[in-house]
């Protein structure tokens, strides 16, 4: 069974199920729920973290993803719903009993404090004596490259040295569970490219379980064992950065994951778990498990990736006609958009590896693009393109 498929199983039965005891999972919740007011911050959340795994909250901004983490943490209770670490239930057990390392955006240093007196203060808070307080802030150092600034403040320190004096801060620990929220989104591009980097090999050393929380895929399909998509207050899906580019459970993710074409398309037949589709002259197969209530005929959504089309080649049936209204050049590669209002309500993205795509293609030429490769995936067309539309069979 996959990991979507158990994680589906859970849900509806968040009452019954024992904890998770002999299993692999480090942070679990079950039918977790926790209202603001009028506001559903977070709905009947199910989920399995397992031990080591880096798991990434993706998902747009207010969908969640910090209210899941507080939960974790223990700074906000639930509603309802059961949560666990490490197979033990912790919804009424504070925080600092909870053996977890944060690290947050706006986390800051104690400004007063030595960088070695900021790490060190979660052992200080916890009674570890001198001697071992001190070695263990030293490999803690050690572990983010800061070793020989143990003195200094950190406004002696640049941002990316003040961030990993916060990730010592939260390791020195030891925790159960590292929880870091938009941690980079503060540093400049190449810092927080390197910073991911960083993160992902220190967290492979120890092996500690990550929960990540961020609203850049790209990061998230950088970084994640796994991803967890979000959207209003739900769990839309949780699979591995390829799954959930490759086979989204819905329109929402496939959307917000990578760049994608939606294609207004029809479905032609079904065959067992296939369906085809048609688009100008093309026939494309795609999976039937998102078309169960579409009829052939009718409309349907084709979602396809820039990497999924091409210009035609001789002989190739051609799905979408149009012409070519700009290129951004981005040196291996250049993205073509090309107008095709009849199939496709924004541009339709063309990504060409070819050095000379810009002469070749130029803007106003007329074009056919081809969709090549399985990778298609089709939805059920939403209701305001099918409004109006004869429906036929
Ligand atoms: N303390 C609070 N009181 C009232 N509403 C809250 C509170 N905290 C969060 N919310 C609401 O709950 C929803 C989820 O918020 P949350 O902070 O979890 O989102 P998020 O996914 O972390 O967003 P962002 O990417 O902007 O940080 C939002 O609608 C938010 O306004
Ligand atoms: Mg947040």
């Amino acid at each position: 069974m996959s990991s979507l498929a158990a994680e589906r199983r859970l849900e509806g039965h968040a009452e019954t199920l024992p904890t998770s005891g002999s299993d692999d999972a480090s942070v679990r919740l079950l039918g977790t729920c926790k209202r603001f007011g009028a506001v559903t911050a977070l709905e009947d959340a199910t989920i399995s973290v397992r031990r080591g795994e880096l798991m990434s909250l993706l998902g747009p901004s207010g969908c969640g993803k910090t209210t899941l983490l507080n939960l974790v943490a223990g700074f906000l209770a639930a509603d309802s719903g059961q949560i666990e670490i490490d197979g033990e239930r912790v919804n009424d057990i504070p925080t600092y009993k909870r053996e977890i390392g944060m690290m947050f955006q706006n986390y800051a240093l104690f400004p007063h404090m030595s960088i070695a007196e900021n790490v060190g203060y979660g052992l200080r808070m916890r009674g570890i004596a001198k001697p071992d307080l001190k070695r263990r802030v030293a490999e803690a150092l050690a572990l983010v490259r800061l070793t020989g600034v143990e003195d200094r403040r950190p406004h002696q320190l640049s941002g990316g040295q003040q961030q990993r004096v916060a990730l010592a801060r939260a390791l020195v620990i030891s925790p159960r569970v590292l929880l870091l929220d938009e941690p980079f989104s503060a540093l400049d591009r190449n810092l927080r490219a390197s910073m991911q980097i960083e993160i992902k090999e220190i967290q492979r050393q120890l092996g500690v379980t990550t929960i990540f929380v961020t609203h850049d895929q790209g990061e998230a399909l950088s970084l994640s064992d796994r991803i967890a998509v979000m959207f209003e207050g739900r769990i839309r899906q949780v699979g591995t950065p390829d799954e959930i580019y490759r086979r989204p459970a819905d329109r929402f993710v496939a959307s917000f994951v990578g760049d994608v074409n939606v294609l207004r398309a029809r479905l032609d037949s079904v065959d067992g778990g296939l369906a085809a589709v048609t688009l100008g002259r093309a026939r494309i197969s795609v999976s039937r498990e998102p078309l169960t209530r579409v009829r052939p005929g009718d409309r349907v959504d084709l979602f396809v990736r820039p990497e999924q089309v091409r210009f035609a080649q001789a002989g190739e049936p051609i799905a979408v006609e149009g012409t070519v209204a700009a290129h951004i050049y981005q040196g291996d590669h250049v993205n073509l958009y090309v107008d095709a209002p009849e199939v496709c309500a924004s541009r339709l993205l063309v990504r060409s590896l070819e050095p000379d795509a810009i002469t070749r293609w130029p803007i106003g030429a007329r074009v056919g693009v081809s969709i090549v490769g399985t990778g298609a995936i089709a939805f059920e067309a939403e209701p305001d393109q099918r409004g109006g539309e004869p429906r036929s069979g």
